[in-house]
This record gives structure tokens, C-alpha cells and sequence, in this order.
């Protein structure tokens, strides 16, 4: 599943000790495995080879430019939600034919941008929107293909900050504004509106939301070819969950069987827009144990990361396994139970809760798994701490692929005004 093992009761990444990295990067420190990124890119296009889609690896679950990079390599597509990815992707030289530009506040400058550059099309969320895009490429003299997301009103059944696919998220629209806009597509004239999009929701385990959505879609796409309008597209969105904890998601392949049977024989090409399953596994964040303390009975272990660095444990309640990265035998059958905390002013800034770990010491480094996904591209500078520096490991090899910021990246933008000086 992933390329983090224990080898002597030291934490490896592929072919390197983690203690080796954190000790000459510092912590905290992301580490991303290479060979897991491109084994779970793969293992998601193995699973739908039948009908060969377009995978738009979702650049919000890790924008780090080198493993995007590693995907452009390998043949993915990318889904963008702003123009800062849009323009992080094409600086990297992935091919524009491959971006879907999803979000539903497309400002007129980032439709700009993505028309110009030639993406592959909008993912697009409201009349209003699609009204804009229409303006931008009468001004621009350019044809743009949008699709439209439709918001299938099903329950992914998860947490429900990351569920977007039901009538009470903003995302996406109902059936009926969707078909109107199809059945309007001749106020459209520079738009091609060519297919559908259903996203609805991350962290899934199971495929029955999957396939209601997707059938919805379909049921739409039938209707719009009675208005004489070609859905060419189908965008299935992302959402596929993955192990933290005792969680048993569907694998790539039963997602693919369960949903291959609807898809096939429509003649729609699909796009994918996986996140969290292409990366999630792949990255660990590596923090080190600061100071220890006892408080009305209650064991803290206080490290170097906080919900800076890592926010899903505060903001989702979310789990993520916690290694210490060398495991001394002799002390490792007791069990402590630790709350992990960071530096941050704040009673939320924990990385785990109750968690029983052996018996730690400052200085220890700790391995938070499964980051890869929602990890740095959700870190802020809160408290004013820079942010962590990133390592990509691929066999022997380990490499930084983004620099811990400095005290001065901190200031760079900010000024002190005349009247203050
Ligand atoms: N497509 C759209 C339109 C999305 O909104 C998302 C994620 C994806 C694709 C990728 O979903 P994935 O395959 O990664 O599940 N910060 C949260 C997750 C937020 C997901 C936002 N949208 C977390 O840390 O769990």
C-alpha cells in the first residue's frame, strides 16, 4: 500500500532511514515517497485501462511542484481551483489539454488566464458563471469547451465539511438549472457545453454514493441530447477514501467495477479528479518531541508541528497514525497514552488525543502517516511559524523539493507605513 516500513525498528522511505532525513532537513518536515505516489497513480489507471480516462490528479490535495511534476511525467491531467494552481501547473510544462479548472468563484482574471492558456474546459458551478465565461471568450475571439457540475443531491456519507454532492452545499447545480442552461446552450455561442461533472465529496468508502451520482449525471446527459446538445464528457470527480486508521475503503479496482458497468457503452469519455488516493499515503509529516508533561493527571506530548502544519486533526476530528520513527525494543511493550500537541496558541492544536504510543522522550521523532494528502497545501503561518520544508524520496535517493521558509519569507510582504517610521 505504501513505501514506509519498519526495518530493525527504524522507520524507512524506500530506501532511506527517515532519522537520517529529519536530521539533516530538521522538523518538521514532510516526506513524500515517490514510489507510492506513482504506484497509486497507476493502480487507478490499470483499474479503468478498459475505458482509458483522462485522471486529473486534484492539485488542492498536494500543489508541491515536483510531485506534480512526477504525475505530468507519468501521463495525468490536472484539476485546478484557482489561478495560483493554474499557473503553478503550467509553469511546470503540463500540457494545458489535460486541465479542468474547477471552484465555484472563478474570478473574470482566472477565466481569463485558463481560456489563454487553452485548457481543456471549466468545470463550471452557476448560470452566472457560465454567463461569464460566454463574456470572456466573446472578448477574447476564443471557444472554450464547460462542463457543467451538477449537484446530484446524494450522501457520500462523510464528515460533512467534505461532503459537496447534497442539496445543502454550495457546490455544483440541480438538475433543473443544469437542463435549463442546456436547453439555453444557443446564448452560449463561443461555448462548447460538451459534458457533465459530479463531484460529490472526499474520503468515500464505499461506491453506492458513486454510482447514484454518476447515474443521475447520465439520466441528465440522455435528456440533453434530446435538446440537440452532444455531452461528450463525463467528469466523475474524485473522492475515493483511504486508510488512517481501520477504515476499508474500496480499492481502486472495486471502485472500477462498480462503476465501469454504467460507464461503459455510453461513448462519454471519463475524467477522474482523484486527490487524497494518488497522494494521501505517499507523504508523512516528521515531528520531534519538544518537552513532555503531566497535568491534572493527563500525559502531553508536546512537539515541533501544530495545526500550522497539519490543520485536518483540529478542523476534521480527523485521525492520522502516529510512529515514533525509531522504536527502541525494550521500552516499546509499554504504553503511554499521549495527547500530541503543537506550539500553537490555540486548545485545538493537537496532531492525536489519547493515544497510546510507548513511553516518549524529548528529542524523540515522531511520524504522522497518511499527510500526503490536505497536508501542506492546508498549512498557514499561523502563530507566525514558517512553514515546513518538503522532501521527495525515490529509492536511494532524497532530495528537498521545497525549502523550510525563513524569518524573512515571514515579512516579505508586509511594510511598515511612513507615519510609523
Ligand atoms: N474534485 C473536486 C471538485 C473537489 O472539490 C475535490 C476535493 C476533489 C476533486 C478531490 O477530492 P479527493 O479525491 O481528494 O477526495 N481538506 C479535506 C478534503 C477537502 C476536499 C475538497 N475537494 C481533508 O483534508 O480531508
Amino acid at each position: 500500500m505504501h513505501r514506509f516500513s519498519l526495518r530493525k525498528d527504524h522507520l524507512w522511505c524506500e530506501q532511506v532511514p527517515v532519522s537520517k532525513v529529519a536530521g539533516a532537513v530538521g522538523t518538521p518536515l514532510y516526506l513524500y515517497s515517490y514510489g507510492t505516489l506513482l504506484d497509486h497513480y497507476k493502480k487507478l489507471q490499470a483499474a479503468f485501462k478498459s475505458i482509458k480516462p483522462l485522471i486529473c490528479f486534484s492539485m488542492k490535495a498536494n500543489s508541491n511542484l515536483a510531485l506534480c511534476r512526477a504525475l505530468a511525467k507519468a501521463g495525468a491531467g490536472f484539476d485546478v481551483v484557482s489561478g495560483g494552481e493554474l499557473r503553478k501547473i503550467l509553469g511546470i510544462g503540463a500540457d494545458p489539454k489535460k486541465i479542468v479548472f474547477a471552484s465555484v468563484g472563478k474570478t473574470e482574471g482566472e477565466i481569463e488566464a485558463a481560456v489563454r492558456a487553452g485548457i481543456l474546459c471549466f468545470n463550471a458551478e452557476s448560470v452566472q458563471e457560465v454567463q461569464r465565461i460566454q463574456a470572456v471568450c466573446q472578448r477574447l475571439g476564443r471557444r472554450q469547451m464547460v462542463i457543467l457540475r451538477l449537484n446530484p443531491d446524494v450522501d457520500p456519507h462523510t464528515h460533512a465539511f467534505i461532503t459537496t454532492g447534497s442539496r445543502a452545499n454550495k457546490f455544483g447545480m440541480d438538475v433543473r438549472t443544469v437542463e435549463s442552461i442546456l436547453r439555453r446552450a444557443a446564448e452560449f455561442p463561443d461555448l462548447e457545453l460538451g459534458g457533465l461533472h459530479v463531484h460529490i465529496g472526499s474520503q468515500i468508502l464505499k461506491a453506492k454514493p458513486f454510482k447514484e451520482g454518476i447515474t443521475k449525471a447520465l439520466q441528465v446527459a440522455d435528456r440533453a441530447r434530446r435538446y440537440g446538445v452532444s455531452i461528450r464528457w463525463l467528469n466523475i470527480g474524485g473522492g475515493l477514501g483511504i486508510v488512517y486508521r481501520r477504515e476499508t475503503p474500496q480499492t481502486a479496482a472495486a471502485y472500477a467495477k462498480a462503476v465501469l458497468p454504467l460507464l461503459k457503452g455510453t461513448g462519454l469519455r471519463i475524467i477522474l479528479e482523484p486527490g487524497r488516493f494518488i497522494v494521501g499515503n505517499s507523504g508523512i509529516l516528521l515531528t520531534k518531541v519538544l518537552y513532555l508533561k503531566e497535568s491534572h493527571g493527563k500525559q502531553f506530548a508536546i512537539v515541533d508541528a501544530g495545526m500550522n502544519d497539519l490543520i485536518r486533526p483540529s478542523l476534521y476530528g480527523a485521525y492520522h497514525e502516529i510512529v515514533p520513527v525509531i522504536q527502541n525494543q525494550s521500552r516499546s511493550r509499554r504504553r503511554v497514552r499521549y495527547d500530541v500537541v503543537g506550539p500553537v496558541c490555540e486548545s485545538g492544536d493537537f496532531l492525536a488525543k489519547d493515544r497510546a504510543l510507548p513511553p516518549l522522550k524529548p528529542g524523540d521523532l515522531l511520524a504522522v502517516m497518511s499527510a500526503g494528502a490536505y497536508g501542506f497545501t492546508m498549512s498557514s503561518n499561523y502563530n507566525s511559524r514558517p512553514r515546513a520544508a518538503e522532501v521527495l524520496v525515490k529509492g536511494k535517493i532524497w532530495t528537498i523539493v521545497r525549502k523550510r521558509e525563513s524569518y524573512q519569507d515571514l515579512v516579505r510582504n508586509e511594510r511598515i507605513p511612513a507615519f510609523l517610521r
